[in-house]
């Protein structure tokens, strides 16, 4: 008997065993499936693949990992998102989390800041410090990156809306720290299209963000060259309810979009693509998410070499970032939460990422105390220094079940960028609220399920018990938003009113020149310690607003 006769008489004799055996103990389910409705079958057994489907680590189609060493060279960058309060108060918490070890910065800006208002406007009142740190001028970015050598820590700023002078803000204070521009490094989210499908802090109609997104892109390639231009993200697609497939897959034709509107801004695709960022979640099936990061860089690879016809393998490699699932934390049993983020990040190492946010335990409940924030960040270390895992390349790589889960989740995601180009691209998907039906969707049938005992999440809907809410929880003081008035009023009384007033008339000449890149002017506002509010202003005159 042949080889191949042998394996399937063994496997037929191994399924007359299940079977007996489920009579006796039938399986917990009908069907197994991931959170993207691909079945999990009982057993995966060994499928040929050629060595090119997969591509070696540092090779195209890059299925194993972007770098030909990865994690053997260089650890995953250990980034915690943080930021609250005052630009004083979250400079201490960075100064503590570098100390602690974290090897690169990531700052949550409050949501006055990331939409565009001062302190002061009526719009950002209770708001000022509560999501994040507050941002009014040059001076609080001086106070928040204080002590912090900008030519030896990569920084990566969530901000979308307002990017383009946040960037500026960070551009100037490595001015004076006396850095190169060209040394800066770090990372702007700058991606209106998830704002619009799925966080909301946006601004402007997409046509005038889209502007002020490929501005970023041109500025940064000939000033800022080290600098990630955008984050494109689908953490928040994920954390609004998609599938791991639909988070992919829009994450992947919203970055063709802003591949296209760079294009078509005259922009060769090797010029910029090699600075495009990413950014996901790590959710709860393992298996899943491990596949989902395999797929998504394979995918991408192909669309940037084939499609776009990209001729630098820079342009071909997606770099992410990762965050775990914050949706995924429970405020019941927070403790609980630590197991939910290991697994999870365990995941995101084993999926090639290259930088890493794990969730605090306490963050269902309130920003991260002191205490929570170095647990996780402890998390991250132990996956590093004593599991083992960061000392292969791709461990699972090769795992029937884990190939044939990418080959899948390659297969769903294509479906749903045909499915987006059929449409007339993410732009167009969005304004449609495609993107946004799918979500909701599958967001309200996972609710159900959880109502429904069908999904278990321990400690909320099974394993519960009886629990004081944890009473050390951190509180943002009240009286930041006085003092943060305070120090507002004090900027606009000692800066030179006149020349405050020029930058801003040039900025808004310049907007209404189509074909002019704004950062410059914005720049110029930014080292006069112009505001957000103000500058934001200018462009929401000029380019109106977008109510969805
Ligand atoms: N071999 C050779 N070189 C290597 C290497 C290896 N094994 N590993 C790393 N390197 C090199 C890289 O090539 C890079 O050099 P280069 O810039 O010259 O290419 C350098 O070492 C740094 O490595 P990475 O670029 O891989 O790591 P970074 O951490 O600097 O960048 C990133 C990672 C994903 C590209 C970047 O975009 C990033 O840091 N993103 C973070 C985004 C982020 O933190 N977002 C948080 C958002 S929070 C949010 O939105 C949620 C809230 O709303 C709730």
């Amino acid at each position: 008997m042949n080889n191949k006769n042998k394996k399937s008489s063994n496997k037929e004799k191994w399924e007359q065993a299940v079977e007996s055996t489920i009579k006796r103990f039938p399986e917990r389910k009908e069907t197994f499936t991931t959170s993207s409705d691909i079945e999990v079958e009982r057993l995966y057994i060994e499928k040929k693949r050629s060595d090119d489907h997969l591509g070696f680590p540092g090779e195209y189609p890059y299925t194993r990992g972007i770098q030909p060493t990865m994690y053997r060279s260089r650890f995953w960058t250990m980034r915690q998102y943080a930021g609250f309060g005052s630009a004083v108060e979250t400079n201490k918490r960075f100064r503590y989390l570098l100390d602690q070890g974290q090897t690169g910065l990531s700052v949550a800006f409050d949501l006055p800041t990331q939409i565009g208002y001062d302190s002061d406007d009526v719009m950002s009142e209770g708001e000022v410090g509560k999501v994040g740190v507050a941002i009014d001028s040059l001076h609080d970015m001086e106070q928040l990156l204080d002590q912090i050598p900008l030519d030896k820590v990569s920084t990566s700023m969530t901000i979308n809306a307002s990017a383009s002078v946040l960037l500026c803000m960070y551009i100037a204070v490595g001015e004076k720290q006396g850095v190169p521009l060209e040394k800066l490094t770090g990372t702007i989210q700058n991606d209106i299209l998830k704002e619009y499908i799925a966080r909301g802090t946006y601004i402007y109609p997409p046509k005038q963000s889209m502007r002020l997104i490929t501005n970023i892109f041109e500025y940064c390639q000939h000033n800022v060259p080290k600098f990630n231009t955008i984050s494109i993200s689908g953490y928040h697609i994920r954390e609004a309810g998609s599938t791991a497939v639909q988070e992919a897959a829009f994450t992947i034709a919203n970055g063709m979009a802003y591949v296209d509107a760079a294009i078509e801004s005259g922009m060769d695709v090797d010029s910029f693509a090699p600075r495009l960022a990413f950014f996901f979640n790590a959710h709860n099936n393992f298996f899943e998410e491990i596949a989902k990061f395999r797929a998504a860089r394979r995918i991408w690879a192909k669309i940037m070499k084939e499609h776009y016809q990209a001729k630098d393998p820079k342009s071909w490699k997606m770099r992410f970032h990762t965050q775990t699932g914050g949706s995924t934390l429970t405020a019941q049993q927070p403790d609980n939460n630590i197991v939910r983020v290991t697994l999870q990040a365990l995941s995101a190492v084993m999926g090639g990422t290259q930088s890493l946010h794990t969730n605090s335990r306490d963050e269902a409940l309130s920003l991260p105390t002191e205490e929570s924030a170095r647990i996780a960040l402890r998390t991250q270390q132990i996956i590093a220094n004593e599991s083992g895992v960061a000392d292969t390349i791709d461990p699972l790589g090769g795992s029937y079940y884990v190939e044939e889960l990418t080959d899948r989740m390659e297969e769903e995601v294509n479906k749903y960028l045909d499915r987006i180009k059929e449409i007339g691209g993410a732009v167009q998907a969005v304004e449609e609220g495609f993107m946004q039906r799918e979500i909701h969707q599958n967001a309200y049938e996972t609710q159900k399920n959880i109502e429904k005992e069908k999904e278990i999440i321990v400690g909320l809907n099974k394993f519960k018990v009886d629990e004081e809410v944890n009473p050390d929880l951190l509180k943002v003081d009240e009286a930041l938003e006085k003092a943060q008035l305070a120090s507002i009023n004090t900027i606009r009384q000692e800066r030179d009113q006149e020349a405050v007033n020029e930058a801003l008339t040039a900025l808004k000449e310049q907007t209404k020149i189509a074909d002019s890149n704004l950062i410059p002017y914005i720049l110029d506002a930014v080292r006069l310690y112009a505001t957000i509010g103000e500058i934001c202003n200018v462009l929401r005159e000029e380019f109106g607003e977008y109510t969805g």
